[in-house]
Protein backbone atom coordinates (compact mmCIF):
# COMPACT_ATOMS: atom_id res chain seq x y z
CA UNK A 1 0.00 0.00 0.00
CA UNK A 2 1.61 3.37 -1.09
CA UNK A 3 0.64 6.89 1.38
CA UNK A 4 1.39 10.32 -0.36
CA UNK A 5 1.67 12.09 3.11
CA UNK A 6 1.44 15.79 2.98
CA UNK A 7 2.20 18.62 5.99
CA UNK A 8 2.13 21.85 6.16
CA UNK A 9 0.93 22.35 9.57
CA UNK A 10 4.01 25.02 10.51
CA UNK A 11 6.47 26.51 8.91
CA UNK A 12 7.63 23.11 7.26
CA UNK A 13 6.65 22.50 3.01
CA UNK A 14 6.61 18.22 3.57
CA UNK A 15 5.47 15.50 1.15
CA UNK A 16 6.30 11.76 1.70
CA UNK A 17 5.75 8.78 -0.34
CA UNK A 18 5.43 5.53 2.21
CA UNK A 19 5.24 1.50 1.23
CA UNK A 20 2.70 -0.38 3.89
CA UNK A 21 3.88 1.86 6.71
CA UNK A 22 7.60 1.74 7.30
CA UNK A 23 9.69 1.86 3.59
CA UNK A 24 10.00 5.26 3.32
CA UNK A 25 10.37 5.64 -0.66
CA UNK A 26 10.72 9.65 -0.67
CA UNK A 27 10.56 12.29 2.31
CA UNK A 28 10.42 15.77 1.00
CA UNK A 29 10.90 19.10 3.13
CA UNK A 30 11.44 22.14 2.65
CA UNK A 31 12.36 24.79 5.77
CA UNK A 32 11.06 28.20 5.83
CA UNK A 33 13.67 29.14 8.70
CA UNK A 34 15.48 30.97 6.40
CA UNK A 35 12.66 33.27 5.60
CA UNK A 36 11.42 33.16 9.29
CA UNK A 37 14.65 33.86 10.80
CA UNK A 38 15.49 37.27 10.73
CA UNK A 39 11.94 37.85 13.22
CA UNK A 40 13.12 35.34 15.17
CA UNK A 41 10.16 33.53 15.14
CA UNK A 42 7.23 32.69 12.61
CA UNK A 43 5.09 35.18 10.57
CA UNK A 44 2.45 33.22 9.63
CA UNK A 45 1.30 35.49 6.54
CA UNK A 46 4.65 34.58 5.55
CA UNK A 47 4.74 31.07 6.40
CA UNK A 48 1.06 30.80 4.32
CA UNK A 49 2.86 32.40 0.84
CA UNK A 50 5.53 30.61 1.19
CA UNK A 51 3.74 27.05 1.11
CA UNK A 52 1.95 28.14 -1.76
CA UNK A 53 4.74 28.99 -3.87
CA UNK A 54 6.62 25.51 -2.82
CA UNK A 55 3.46 23.04 -2.48
CA UNK A 56 4.00 21.65 -6.19
CA UNK A 57 7.52 21.26 -6.26
CA UNK A 58 7.35 19.20 -3.01
CA UNK A 59 4.61 16.95 -3.83
CA UNK A 60 6.15 16.72 -7.35
CA UNK A 61 9.58 15.94 -6.00
CA UNK A 62 8.38 12.97 -3.69
CA UNK A 63 6.59 11.34 -6.41
CA UNK A 64 9.48 11.47 -8.47
CA UNK A 65 11.64 10.30 -5.85
CA UNK A 66 9.43 7.40 -4.95
CA UNK A 67 9.31 6.84 -9.17
CA UNK A 68 5.50 6.89 -8.65
CA UNK A 69 2.86 8.30 -10.45
CA UNK A 70 0.04 9.57 -8.50
CA UNK A 71 -2.29 6.56 -9.93
CA UNK A 72 0.20 4.07 -7.70
CA UNK A 73 -1.00 6.33 -5.02
CA UNK A 74 -3.56 4.18 -2.56
CA UNK A 75 -4.06 6.97 0.19
CA UNK A 76 -3.35 10.60 0.39
CA UNK A 77 -2.77 11.44 3.99
CA UNK A 78 -2.65 15.33 4.86
CA UNK A 79 -2.70 17.42 8.54
CA UNK A 80 -5.46 18.76 9.23
CA UNK A 81 -4.45 20.30 12.36
CA UNK A 82 -3.15 21.67 15.23
CA UNK A 83 -1.01 24.46 13.73
CA UNK A 84 -1.25 27.80 11.58
CA UNK A 85 -4.74 27.92 9.97
CA UNK A 86 -2.93 29.79 6.22
CA UNK A 87 -0.24 27.06 6.24
CA UNK A 88 -3.15 24.01 7.04
CA UNK A 89 -5.27 25.12 4.23
CA UNK A 90 -2.36 25.32 1.75
CA UNK A 91 -1.44 21.06 2.39
CA UNK A 92 -5.42 20.72 2.62
CA UNK A 93 -6.57 22.12 -0.33
CA UNK A 94 -3.93 20.40 -2.61
CA UNK A 95 -4.54 17.00 -1.04
CA UNK A 96 -7.80 17.29 -1.05
CA UNK A 97 -7.80 18.41 -5.56
CA UNK A 98 -5.51 16.16 -5.93
CA UNK A 99 -7.86 13.36 -4.71
CA UNK A 100 -10.84 14.67 -6.53
CA UNK A 101 -8.79 14.83 -9.72
CA UNK A 102 -7.30 11.17 -9.03
CA UNK A 103 -10.33 9.42 -7.33
CA UNK A 104 -8.05 8.17 -4.61
CA UNK A 105 -9.25 8.31 -0.87
CA UNK A 106 -8.20 10.84 1.49
CA UNK A 107 -7.63 10.63 5.02
CA UNK A 108 -7.23 14.38 7.50
CA UNK A 109 -4.95 13.30 10.22
CA UNK A 110 -4.24 15.35 13.19
CA UNK A 111 -0.17 16.37 13.19
CA UNK A 112 0.40 15.05 17.13
CA UNK A 113 -0.66 11.80 16.12
CA UNK A 114 2.44 12.00 13.51
CA UNK A 115 4.64 12.98 15.52
CA UNK A 116 2.95 10.27 17.99
CA UNK A 117 3.35 7.58 15.76
CA UNK A 118 6.66 8.64 13.88
CA UNK A 119 8.48 5.78 15.96
CA UNK A 120 6.73 3.26 13.10
CA UNK A 121 9.01 4.54 10.41
CA UNK A 122 12.13 2.65 12.33
CA UNK A 123 10.52 -0.20 14.56
CA UNK A 124 7.04 -1.45 15.90
CA UNK A 125 6.67 -0.63 19.16
CA UNK A 126 4.86 -2.61 21.59
CA UNK A 127 1.49 -1.13 23.24
CA UNK A 128 1.22 0.40 25.78
CA UNK A 129 3.53 2.90 25.68
CA UNK A 130 4.20 6.76 27.40
CA UNK A 131 4.99 9.71 24.76
CA UNK A 132 6.55 12.65 25.04
CA UNK A 133 5.50 14.98 22.32
CA UNK A 134 7.39 18.06 22.56
CA UNK A 135 7.68 20.55 19.61
CA UNK A 136 7.45 23.99 19.56
CA UNK A 137 3.42 23.74 19.77
CA UNK A 138 3.00 21.30 22.88
CA UNK A 139 4.84 19.64 25.72
CA UNK A 140 2.06 16.50 26.33
CA UNK A 141 2.82 13.27 27.82
CA UNK A 142 0.28 10.37 26.84
CA UNK A 143 -0.98 7.18 27.35
CA UNK A 144 -1.10 5.42 23.74
CA UNK A 145 -2.72 1.79 24.03
CA UNK A 146 -3.40 1.20 20.43
CA UNK A 147 -3.70 3.12 16.91
CA UNK A 148 -6.21 6.00 17.48
CA UNK A 149 -5.95 5.30 21.63
CA UNK A 150 -4.55 8.19 22.82
CA UNK A 151 -4.97 9.53 26.74
CA UNK A 152 -3.36 12.89 27.61
CA UNK A 153 -1.91 13.07 31.19
CA UNK A 154 -0.36 16.25 31.61
CA UNK A 155 0.61 19.23 29.00
CA UNK A 156 2.23 22.47 29.37
CA UNK A 157 0.05 25.25 31.22
CA UNK A 158 2.03 28.28 28.91
CA UNK A 159 4.73 28.04 26.35
CA UNK A 160 5.35 24.83 24.63
CA UNK A 161 9.06 23.50 25.57
CA UNK A 162 10.36 24.58 21.84
CA UNK A 163 8.61 28.00 22.25
CA UNK A 164 10.74 28.86 25.39
CA UNK A 165 14.01 27.33 23.19
CA UNK A 166 13.05 30.06 20.36
CA UNK A 167 12.54 32.57 22.50
CA UNK A 168 15.47 32.50 24.74
CA UNK A 169 17.37 32.28 21.35
CA UNK A 170 15.65 35.69 20.45
CA UNK A 171 16.76 37.29 23.81
CA UNK A 172 19.76 36.24 23.42
CA UNK A 173 20.71 37.31 19.98
CA UNK A 174 20.68 34.22 18.01
CA UNK A 175 18.60 32.91 15.02
CA UNK A 176 15.31 30.88 14.35
CA UNK A 177 14.72 28.20 15.22
CA UNK A 178 16.51 28.56 18.32
CA UNK A 179 16.41 24.83 19.70
CA UNK A 180 19.53 23.72 17.45
CA UNK A 181 21.40 26.98 18.06
CA UNK A 182 21.14 26.87 21.89
CA UNK A 183 21.55 23.15 21.98
CA UNK A 184 25.46 24.06 19.67
CA UNK A 185 26.17 27.15 22.21
CA UNK A 186 25.21 25.02 25.53
CA UNK A 187 28.15 22.18 24.44
CA UNK A 188 31.00 24.98 25.53
CA UNK A 189 28.92 26.55 28.43
CA UNK A 190 28.15 25.66 32.00
CA UNK A 191 25.17 23.77 32.59
CA UNK A 192 25.50 24.74 36.75
CA UNK A 193 26.45 28.21 36.10
CA UNK A 194 22.78 29.85 36.68
CA UNK A 195 19.85 28.08 38.99
CA UNK A 196 16.76 28.87 36.47
CA UNK A 197 13.23 27.52 38.08
CA UNK A 198 12.31 24.16 37.38
CA UNK A 199 8.03 24.90 37.54
CA UNK A 200 6.00 22.69 38.74
CA UNK A 201 8.79 20.06 39.77
CA UNK A 202 7.76 19.76 43.40
CA UNK A 203 4.08 18.81 42.54
CA UNK A 204 2.70 15.60 41.58
CA UNK A 205 1.32 16.93 38.71
CA UNK A 206 2.42 15.88 35.51
CA UNK A 207 2.04 19.53 33.73
CA UNK A 208 4.31 21.60 32.56
CA UNK A 209 5.33 25.62 32.63
CA UNK A 210 8.29 26.60 30.70
CA UNK A 211 7.09 31.08 31.12
CA UNK A 212 8.63 31.46 34.28
CA UNK A 213 11.90 29.89 33.30
CA UNK A 214 11.89 31.86 30.05
CA UNK A 215 11.20 35.40 31.92
CA UNK A 216 13.83 34.66 34.21
CA UNK A 217 16.58 33.87 31.46
CA UNK A 218 15.18 37.51 30.28
CA UNK A 219 15.56 39.26 33.90
CA UNK A 220 19.00 38.27 33.85
CA UNK A 221 19.77 39.15 30.13
CA UNK A 222 18.35 42.67 31.02
CA UNK A 223 20.59 42.59 34.34
CA UNK A 224 23.35 42.24 32.45
CA UNK A 225 22.88 45.05 30.27
CA UNK A 226 24.67 48.27 31.25
CA UNK A 227 26.51 46.26 32.70
CA UNK A 228 30.77 45.87 32.49
CA UNK A 229 30.78 41.91 32.52
CA UNK A 230 29.27 40.24 29.91
CA UNK A 231 27.50 37.08 31.03
CA UNK A 232 28.42 34.14 28.93
CA UNK A 233 26.31 33.13 26.12
CA UNK A 234 26.97 29.84 26.57
CA UNK A 235 26.76 29.42 30.41
CA UNK A 236 23.29 30.71 29.78
CA UNK A 237 22.33 28.53 27.23
CA UNK A 238 23.45 25.26 28.55
CA UNK A 239 21.85 26.50 31.97
CA UNK A 240 18.51 27.07 30.53
CA UNK A 241 18.93 23.96 28.55
CA UNK A 242 19.56 22.03 31.89
CA UNK A 243 16.55 23.48 33.52
CA UNK A 244 14.13 22.15 30.24
CA UNK A 245 15.74 18.92 30.26
CA UNK A 246 15.58 18.02 34.24
CA UNK A 247 12.37 19.01 33.87
CA UNK A 248 10.89 16.71 31.06
CA UNK A 249 13.34 13.67 32.44
CA UNK A 250 11.82 14.00 36.10
CA UNK A 251 8.11 14.17 34.68
CA UNK A 252 8.64 11.47 32.08
CA UNK A 253 10.02 9.25 35.00
CA UNK A 254 6.67 10.00 37.39
CA UNK A 255 4.78 9.54 34.28
CA UNK A 256 5.63 5.64 33.75
CA UNK A 257 5.68 5.32 37.41
CA UNK A 258 2.25 6.74 38.10
CA UNK A 259 0.56 4.39 34.54
CA UNK A 260 3.16 1.45 35.42
CA UNK A 261 4.78 1.57 31.76
CA UNK A 262 7.90 0.64 30.38
CA UNK A 263 8.27 2.16 27.22
CA UNK A 264 8.87 5.76 26.38
CA UNK A 265 8.93 7.27 22.98
CA UNK A 266 10.09 10.72 23.15
CA UNK A 267 9.19 12.71 20.00
CA UNK A 268 8.73 16.22 18.54
CA UNK A 269 11.00 18.73 17.64
CA UNK A 270 12.80 19.23 20.65
CA UNK A 271 13.51 15.33 21.06
CA UNK A 272 16.03 16.46 18.12
CA UNK A 273 18.27 17.78 21.01
CA UNK A 274 21.52 15.37 21.57
CA UNK A 275 21.43 16.72 25.10
CA UNK A 276 17.85 15.70 25.89
CA UNK A 277 18.13 12.38 24.53
CA UNK A 278 21.40 11.24 26.00
CA UNK A 279 19.91 12.65 29.86
CA UNK A 280 16.90 10.50 29.17
CA UNK A 281 18.01 7.54 28.19
CA UNK A 282 20.53 7.26 31.29
CA UNK A 283 17.41 7.89 32.84
CA UNK A 284 16.09 5.32 31.86
CA UNK A 285 17.96 2.80 31.76
CA UNK A 286 18.51 3.29 35.26
CA UNK A 287 15.05 2.55 36.15
CA UNK A 288 15.52 0.02 33.72
CA UNK A 289 12.74 1.30 31.21
CA UNK A 290 13.51 1.59 27.59
CA UNK A 291 13.23 4.42 25.86
CA UNK A 292 12.79 4.73 21.95
CA UNK A 293 13.59 7.74 20.19
CA UNK A 294 12.36 8.76 16.47
CA UNK A 295 15.73 9.87 14.43
CA UNK A 296 15.80 13.44 14.37
CA UNK A 297 15.12 14.32 10.85
CA UNK A 298 11.39 12.21 12.16
CA UNK A 299 11.05 14.47 15.10
CA UNK A 300 10.94 17.81 13.39
CA UNK A 301 7.88 18.29 11.04
CA UNK A 302 7.98 15.81 8.05
CA UNK A 303 5.41 14.17 6.21
CA UNK A 304 7.08 10.91 6.55
CA UNK A 305 4.67 10.91 10.14
CA UNK A 306 1.56 11.57 8.60
CA UNK A 307 1.74 8.89 6.02
CA UNK A 308 2.61 6.85 8.61
CA UNK A 309 0.19 7.76 11.04
CA UNK A 310 -2.39 7.82 7.84
CA UNK A 311 -1.46 4.12 6.98
CA UNK A 312 -2.11 3.07 10.59
CA UNK A 313 -5.54 4.74 10.62
CA UNK A 314 -7.08 3.44 7.18
CA UNK A 315 -5.75 0.14 8.76
CA UNK A 316 -6.92 0.01 11.83
CA UNK A 317 -9.95 2.42 12.22
CA UNK A 318 -12.03 0.95 10.04
CA UNK A 319 -14.63 3.02 11.15
CA UNK A 320 -13.58 5.79 9.66
CA UNK A 321 -11.20 5.00 6.60
CA UNK A 322 -11.62 8.40 4.45
CA UNK A 323 -12.71 11.74 4.61
CA UNK A 324 -15.19 13.16 2.22
CA UNK A 325 -14.17 16.35 0.51
CA UNK A 326 -15.86 18.61 2.69
CA UNK A 327 -13.15 17.75 5.39
CA UNK A 328 -12.04 21.40 6.68
CA UNK A 329 -8.74 22.44 8.59
CA UNK A 330 -8.96 23.06 12.06
CA UNK A 331 -6.23 24.86 13.70
CA UNK A 332 -6.96 24.14 17.17
CA UNK A 333 -7.80 20.42 16.53
CA UNK A 334 -7.39 17.97 19.70
CA UNK A 335 -7.69 14.38 19.89
CA UNK A 336 -10.89 15.24 22.01
CA UNK A 337 -12.80 16.94 19.43
CA UNK A 338 -12.29 13.76 17.44
CA UNK A 339 -9.58 12.76 15.13
CA UNK A 340 -11.85 12.13 11.97
CA UNK A 341 -14.68 14.12 11.46
O1 LIG B 1 7.96 19.37 15.86
P1 LIG B 1 8.45 20.66 15.33
O2 LIG B 1 9.31 20.63 14.09
O3 LIG B 1 7.26 21.63 15.03
C1 LIG B 1 6.13 21.72 15.84
O4 LIG B 1 5.25 20.83 15.73
O5 LIG B 1 6.13 22.65 16.68
O6 LIG B 1 9.24 21.40 16.52
C2 LIG B 1 9.89 22.61 16.31
C3 LIG B 1 10.53 23.03 17.59
C4 LIG B 1 11.16 24.43 17.55
O7 LIG B 1 10.72 25.14 18.69
C5 LIG B 1 12.64 24.16 17.59
O8 LIG B 1 13.40 25.19 18.23
C6 LIG B 1 12.70 22.87 18.37
O9 LIG B 1 11.59 22.13 17.92
N1 LIG B 1 13.93 22.12 18.10
C7 LIG B 1 14.87 21.89 19.05
C8 LIG B 1 15.94 21.21 18.39
N2 LIG B 1 15.60 21.05 17.08
C9 LIG B 1 14.37 21.62 16.93
N3 LIG B 1 14.91 22.18 20.36
C10 LIG B 1 16.02 21.84 21.05
N4 LIG B 1 17.08 21.23 20.49
C11 LIG B 1 17.09 20.89 19.18
N5 LIG B 1 18.14 20.27 18.63
ZN1 LIG C 1 5.31 19.13 14.95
Amino acid sequence: MLVLGIETSCDETAAAVLQDGNRLLSSIIHSQNEIHSRYGGIVPELAGRSHIERIHHVVADSLEQAKAKIADIDLIAVTMGPGLMGSLLVGLNTAKAMAYASQKPLLGINHLEGHLLAIFLQEKVEFPYLALIVSGGHTDLYRVDGFGKYTVLGRTRDDAAGESFDKVAKMLGMGYPGGPLIEKKARRGNPQAHKFPRALLDRNSLDFSFSGLKTSVRNLVQKQNGQQAQLSVADISASFQEAVVEVLVTKTLRACAVESLSRIVVTGGVAANGYLRARMTSALSQKGLSGYFPQPVFCTDNAAMIACAGFYRYRHCPASPSNPLTLDANANLSFESGLNP
